[in-house]
């Protein structure tokens, strides 16, 4: 029979801790029940002792799922154990994942310790974990620029004190396959208790090697592998769950292993990801990218007509992208609706069928042909999860070549509607400003994303912005037939991000708004120009 390959998911660690991919609670939970769903065997929910809010939503997480390993981070010492054992302790399968580097560059710059005295830390704390819970893994931070001799000393002493997964990291993006077959090759070799725990590869990708290499250390005996959806992570990121998974599938004269994953659910997972940080899949991703199965080229499609193999070596559907035969439009029902998102893999509670229902019939009054990826917009629009502290209920947007563009924008807060006026050197320039306004509350737009959601005329547009009120930063995504009404929608969910938590009361007045939004974006204006928009205000 065929080993089992464990996979260990740490987008919501490792992933979330790059720039740009921070997530709130509710975030983390739709991506943990996502993770489950997908099938991976542990979810690695945070780093207990970080914060109080990381170790809140660790805990909650391991409340939250019942079938998957929950996971915390610990540094090797007691006070990051105690705070992971308190966060995980309620998961059906509680795990503490204790690291420390061992690499001497490491050891000597930033922990300032000898070999021995890492060597002694790594057994007290390890066995002070296993003291609270069955299940413990350890790191050896920088494995893949540690001497082996140490290594296998230290693999043996975490064992013996009750690590039952070893993980070898290659911290940062450094190792090559090679070096990674000779580094599993040694542990395997050397160390004698080796048999009592489970290897794992968790490898970063600064070279671009972060799949190859984990598979490497598969082929040599690795059977847990640590990675992102995405392939989201710290600089150049981790190595990605869908291609680690679809590789081991598509080759299993290469990898005669089993794992738990849920094909189909691969493209979903990636999706949301997205659709929740608002970070957009990069059309040429592996697997889950737009143009991962485009076949464009005359005679690929030739190819693919006379037999799908000559240029498939798996199917969209295998990882969930699923292509309906079946069209909607103006005069679709409900029922319609519901047996559509039925055959994308979408089985909603009757509340969303219909608020969903609503929304494609305003969609139909302004779009003909309504595609899979226009369902698809519409169900990740509505599934954002961020409180809607302020909602969109009009806006008149003036603009041309020969004026500067003017704004009217209405919000609804609670019950009540309050108004915005602003000029621009641009439509979206004047609606964000218009929104500022209103909001009372400075933000700095960082990053603004237009693109068009199909191929056709009518394309829905999908706008993503990233602002940021000095701190922290707060993506938003809004999709619209209308690209400013897309822009504005994007612009509220990231103010709705914002704010959420914090306790903002309307005044009236607005000479007291700080207006900071980035000059940048006023692409081919003139600073003066930028100044009279000012002066409008
Ligand atoms: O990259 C790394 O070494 C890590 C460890 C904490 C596992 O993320
Ligand atoms: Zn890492």
């Amino acid at each position: 029979m065929a080993e089992r390959l464990y996979i260990f998911d740490t987008t919501l660690r490792d992933g979330e801790q790059a720039p740009g991919y921070s997530m709130n609670l509710e975030e983390k939970i739709r991506i943990a029940k996502q993770l489950e769903a997908l099938g991976v065997d542990i979810i690695e929910a945070g780093f207990a002792i970080s914060s109080p809010g990381d170790a809140e939503s660790v805990e909650t997480i391991a409340r939250s799922v019942n079938d998957v390993t929950v996971a915390s981070l610990a540094r090797c010492v007691k006070k990051d154990i105690d705070a992971a054992w308190n966060a995980v302790k309620v998961a059906n399968r509680p795990r503490i994942h204790v690291f420390l580097a061992t690499s001497d560059l490491h050891l000597e710059y930033k922990l300032r310790m000898s070999r021995e005295e890492a060597l002694e830390r790594v057994k007290e704390n390890v066995a002070y974990a296993r003291s609270f819970c069955p299940d413990i893994e350890f790191s050896l931070e920088d494995a893949t620029r540690t001497d082996h001799d140490y290594m296998c000393r230290v693999v043996e002493a975490a064992i013996n004190a009750g690590a039952t997964t070893i993980n070898l990291p290659d911290t940062v993006g450094y190792a090559s396959p090679d070096d990674i077959r000779n580094m599993v090759d040694n542990v395997i070799n050397r160390v004698p208790n080796i048999d009592k725990a489970i290897i794992s590869m968790h490898c970063h990708d600064d070279l671009g090697l972060g799949v190859a290499n984990t598979l490497s250390g598969v082929r040599a005996g690795a059977r847990q592998v640590e990675c992102t959806l995405c392939g989201i992570g710290e600089r150049a990121g981790n190595a990605a769950l869908e291609e680690i998974v679809m590789a081991i599938k598509t080759r299993p004269d290469l990898y005669d292993l089993e794992m738990n994953i849920k094909t189909e659910e691969l493209y979903r997972s990636a999706r949301l990801l997205s659709s929740t940080t608002g970070v957009k899949i990069f059309p040429s991703k592996a697997i889950v990218g737009d143009n991962a199965f485009a076949h464009e080229s005359g005679i690929h499609q030739h190819g693919m007509m006379a037999n799908s193999l000559t240029y498939e070596i798996m199917t969209p559907e295998s990882v969930g992208v699923v292509k309906t035969n079946y069209v909607l439009g103006k005069h679709s029902g409900q029922h319609a609706l519901r047996r559509k998102l039925e055959e994308m893999g979408y089985v909603l509670p009757d509340e969303e069928v219909a608020n969903l229902f609503s929304e494609f019939k305003k969609l139909c009054d302004r779009k003909k042909n309504i595609t899979d990826r226009d369902i698809i917009a519409l169900v990740e629009s509505t599934e954002q999860p961020e409180k809607k502290i302020w909602s969109l209920v009009s806006y008149v947007v003036n603009s041309g070549n020969k004026m500067t563009s003017t704004a009217c924008i209405s919000l609804k807060k609670g019950d009540k509607v309050y108004e915005g006026i602003a000029a621009g050197t641009g439509p979206v320039y004047a609606s964000l400003r218009a929104v500022e306004k209103i909001i009372h509350h400075p933000f700095s737009l960082e990053d603004y994303q237009l693109s068009a959601v199909t191929e056709h005329r009518d394309a829905l547009g999908e706008a993503l912005v990233k602002i940021s009120d000095g701190e922290h930063t707060y993506r938003g995504r809004g999709v619209s037939t209308d690209v400013i009404e897309a822009s504005i929608l994007a612009c509220l969910s990231a103010v709705n991000r914002m704010l959420e938590g914090e306790v903002s009361s309307i005044t009236g007045g607005d000479s007291a708004i700080k207006m900071s939004f980035d000059n940048d974006m006023l692409v081919g204006h003139t600073d003066k120009e930028a100044a009279d928009a000012n002066d409008n205000d």
